[in-house]
């Protein structure tokens, strides 16, 4: 389905680095957290691309680095062949109603002042889209019943609602312009399990109705297995491995991923038995300072147990570049599995 489109975004060695700023008076740089360290992700129209990877890893940073919200310190993000790095706020303002976001947390991204009609109206009202107030009401209202809420309630403030229904009034928001692209955050990791369903096929019943294309940040890999055409693995700033879903999930290449992966519960109970748990020891470096060569080789079971010195060697010093592993398959390790079946 992905091979032969064009990609709707299109994101090459995109870099957020923060600089660390050192004590005393004059405070001078004295280093930069890698949040995002030369990433690269394509979105093809209509599909949805799963990004997954510790906390920490930089998902959040890379979703607001490609709307511009947070601006990459390098690196190309193209949005429909549009570069959108660089550009600032005035430049960017057209191209801000084709990408939108939804936050994780539906009680922190909504003024709790405002009724949810002006949460919903405002980016109407800020880019000037209806031509008077009827037409407002009209359009705030259909906006309302497209995520599931009862429009006779938008006189009432977001604390009088439940958090599915919060991230529904979210999730009207940042449809309110028509966007082609929606950057999710973690949408639904703040909702209670029994409503997560609910908010889950409302984004696939939209995705199909408006024709959007979604980059969903998850940590929940049941979810994105669920919701998700293609997942990209994401460690310290970049991704090191991406397929489509089933394909991640069945033949993962890369011993991070296996070890994620090998994590959740097999529902086949043979299977289940017959596997082996790999664990991730230790804690993620610091951003700050990668390992050098491959940045996942200080927890990598392989590394520390399977490979020989020379081999050790090329992962000390050479950072593996994602190659190609089968068709839309890629991962980054210099000793990747052929296709290991989990
Ligand atoms: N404004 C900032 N200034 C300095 N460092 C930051 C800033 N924002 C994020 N970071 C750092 O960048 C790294 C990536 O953070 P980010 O929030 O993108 O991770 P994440 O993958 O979304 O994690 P989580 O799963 O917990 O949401 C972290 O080390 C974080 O501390
Ligand atoms: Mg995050």
């Amino acid at each position: 389905m992905t091979a032969t489109r064009e990609p709707i975004l299109t994101v090459r060695g995109l870099e957020k680095h923060f600089p660390i700023k050192g004590g005393g008076l004059i405070k001078r740089t004295v280093g930069a957290v890698r949040a995002v360290d030369g990433l690269d992700l394509d979105l093809y129209p209509g599909e949805v691309l799963g990004l997954v990877g510790e906390s920490g890893c930089g998902k959040s940073t890379t979703g607001r680095a490609i709307l511009n919200l947070q601006p990459a310190t390098g690196g190309s993000v193209k949005f429909e062949g549009r570069e959108l790095v660089g550009l600032d706020r005035k430049a960017m303002r057209p191209l801000r109603r084709d990408i939108q976001i939804v936050f994780q947390d539906p009680y922190a991204s909504l003024n709790p002042r405002l009724p949810v009609f002006d949460i919903v109206a405002e980016p109407l009202i800020i880019h000037g889209l209806t031509k008077d107030e009827a037409e407002l009401r009209e359009r705030v209202r259909t906006l309302v019943e497209t995520v599931g809420l009862n429009p006779e309630h938008t006189n009432r403030y977001p604390a009088e609602f439940s958090g599915g229904q919060r991230q529904r009034i979210g999730i009207a928001r940042a449809l309110a312009l028509e966007p082609k692209v929606l950057v999710l955050d973690e949408p639904v990791s703040a909702l209670d399990v029994s409503i997560q369903a609910g908010v889950i096929n409302l984004l696939e019943d939209l995705k199909e109705r408006l024709g959007l294309s979604y980059l969903f940040i998850a940590h929940d890999l049941s979810v994105v297995r669920h919701i998700s055409d293609r997942v990209a693995v994401m460690y310290l700033g970049k991704i090191i491995e991406v397929a489509p879903r089933d394909e991640l999930f069945d033949r993962p290449t890369h011993p991070y991923t296996q070890a994620l992966l090998s994590a959740i519960p097999l529902p086949d109970p043979r299977r289940e038995r017959s596997r082996q748990r790999i664990i991730i020891t230790g804690d993620v470096p610091s951003p700050a300072n990668p390992p050098s060569g491959c940045r996942f080789r200080t927890r990598c079971q392989k590394f520390a147990n399977e490979l020989t010195d020379t081999q050790r060697e090329k992962c000390l010093t050479v950072e593996p570049p994602l190659e190609s592993r089968g068709p839309a398959h890629q991962s980054a390790c210099h000793y990747a599995a052929a296709t290991q079946v989990l």
